[in-house]
Parts: structure tokens; C-alpha cells; sequence
């Protein structure tokens, strides 16, 4: 008998443990007060947007990405998982979305859907303070490193050519940067405020940045989502949020010493 009332009451406690797990999840859609964990995946090589500072993921887009999510309610753990596989996850919705200074580009919208544009960019090129390159023209038959998969490594590709030996491509722009200093290539070509970060922070380098209007476009940064994704509609309401509420200024100042020319990033919604 005794046997049984244990059994009877082992089973009891199996679905008030079971109904509490339904609960929870009620909760992670939204209709309580408990926030969601979102998954988001970065490629932390790319400073001052995203970087390992002892071992810490630091950076403009993370203070930018903690501002905006607390505004929409949720929880996130960022991820380092690296350029390529932040592509992989975000599409095969492994993760909920990326930030990793991602440009928005019509390529890249066949396969993600972007947040509205939270960053102003361009493509300029770093070279050695003797280097007698001054445009991007003056890249031809100069090696040039690059982050593969980015819209630098587009960039030289469409005035090079996709097979190029000449340009030569990394896993991510650190070692673009490290190739260079070793002597093996000419230039990098990669995102102006990286590379002009890089060039304030390591005076003792030698190296300057080369900017080409002509050949480089303006590119604005957005969050990436996987097509469809509802959280889309969420982030853009509470990016335009941390706009208007003086945080992104803050955030911005604080990383860049300047403000924000946030009307130039809402004309582009
Ligand atoms: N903005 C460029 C692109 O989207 C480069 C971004 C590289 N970001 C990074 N975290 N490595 O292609």
C-alpha cells in the first residue's frame, strides 16, 4: 500500500512539474512578464564594433544590441562564432539573429531580412605611410588582404576580378591587418572605421588610411534576421526607440567621441 501512495504521489508531482514547464513556456511567447533568451552570433575580430577584451566581447554593436534588446523586452547571450558561421546560423535559424557590423546589401536580403540601418560605413583601404597607393585603381596588381566574405572582399573582387591571386582572403580581418604587417600584402581593404581605429590605436605601425568615394559605397549596418522572422518588426521599433530616447547618442559617444547623425540613419528607412 505504502508502495502504491509513493507511486501515486511520484506521479502527481510528474505533471505539476510538467505543467509548470507548459507555464514557461507560455512565458518565453511573450504574454507574461518573463523576458526570452535570444541567441545572437557575432564575429568578435572587427574592433571597435565587436572584440575580445580579456577574454570579454566587447564593442559598439554590443552595448548598441544590449540597449536595443532591453528596450524590446528580451534577454540575449551574444555568441562568437565567427564571419562564415554567422551567415549559417542566422539562415538555418540556429540563432535568432546577427550583429557583426553586417552591411545591408540587396544580396544578402535574398537570403536574411535586415533591421532598419543602425551605422554609417564605407569601405577605405589601409596601407603603409610610404605606400604610393592613393585610390583604389592603384590597388591593380598590388596585393590586397581581405576579410573573405565581406563587401571589401566584393568590393576589390568586382574591380579585380573573383579569381584574382592577387587578392588574398582571411577568415576574418585580423589577420587581413596581420598579413599586412608581415609584409605579404599591400593594403586591406575593410570597413573605414575599423581600419582608422586600428591606425589611432597602433601608431607605432606606420599606417594610414586611403579613402576612394569613387569607388567605395556608402553601406549601412542592420541587424540580420532569418526571412520571416517576427522579431524583425520588434527590434526596428525599439532601434528607433534608443534614437529618440538620447541612448544610441550616448552609446555612439562614448565608443566614437562624437555624435550621431541618427537623421541621416532614419532617412534611410
Ligand atoms: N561591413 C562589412 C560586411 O558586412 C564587413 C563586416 C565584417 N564584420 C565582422 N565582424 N568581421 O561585409
Amino acid at each position: 500500500m505504502k508502495k502504491l501512495l509513493t507511486l501515486f504521489l511520484f506521479l502527481a508531482m510528474l505533471i505539476i512539474t510538467a505543467c509548470g514547464t507548459s507555464d514557461q513556456t507560455d512565458d518565453q511567447t511573450g504574454d507574461t512578464t518573463e523576458k526570452k533568451t535570444l541567441k545572437v552570433v557575432t564575429d568578435a575580430a572587427y574592433a571597435p564594433f565587436e572584440y575580445l577584451d580579456k577574454g570579454e566581447l566587447v564593442g559598439f554593436d554590443v552595448d548598441f544590441i544590449e540597449a536595443v534588446a532591453k528596450e524590446a523586452g528580451y534577454e540575449i547571450n551574444i555568441v562568437n562564432v565567427g564571419w562564415d558561421p554567422v551567415f549559417v546560423e542566422v539562415e538555418d535559424e540556429i540563432a535568432d539573429f546577427g550583429i557583426s557590423a553586417i552591411t545591408i546589401n540587396d544580396d544578402r536580403k535574398q537570403t536574411y531580412d535586415f533591421s532598419v540601418p543602425y551605422f554609417l560605413s564605407t569601405n577605405k583601404i589601409l596601407v603603409p605611410e610610404n605606400s604610393d597607393i592613393k585610390s583604389a585603381a592603384d590597388l591593380e596588381g598590388k596585393i590586397v588582404a581581405v576579410q573573405n566574405g565581406t563587401t571589401g572582399a566584393d568590393a576589390i573582387e568586382s574591380l579585380f576580378g573573383t579569381n584574382n591571386s592577387n587578392i588574398k582572403k582571411f577568415e576574418n580581418n585580423n589577420l587581413a591587418i596581420m598579413e599586412l604587417l608581415a609584409g605579404g600584402a599591400d593594403a586591406v581593404v575593410a570597413d573605414n572605421t575599423v581600419i582608422e581605429e586600428y591606425v589611432k590605436n597602433n601608431p607605432s605601425e606606420k599606417l594610414i588610411v586611403v579613402e576612394d568615394t569613387g569607388s567605395f559605397e556608402a553601406e549601412y549596418y542592420g541587424l540580420m534576421f532569418p526571412k520571416g522572422s517576427e522579431l524583425k518588426a520588434e527590434f526596428d521599433e525599439a532601434i528607433n526607440k534608443v534614437f529618440e530616447n538620447g541612448k544610441y547618442a550616448e552609446i555612439y559617444n562614448d565608443w566614437f567621441g562624437s555624435d550621431p547623425d541618427i537623421d541621416n540613419l532614419k532617412s534611410q528607412q
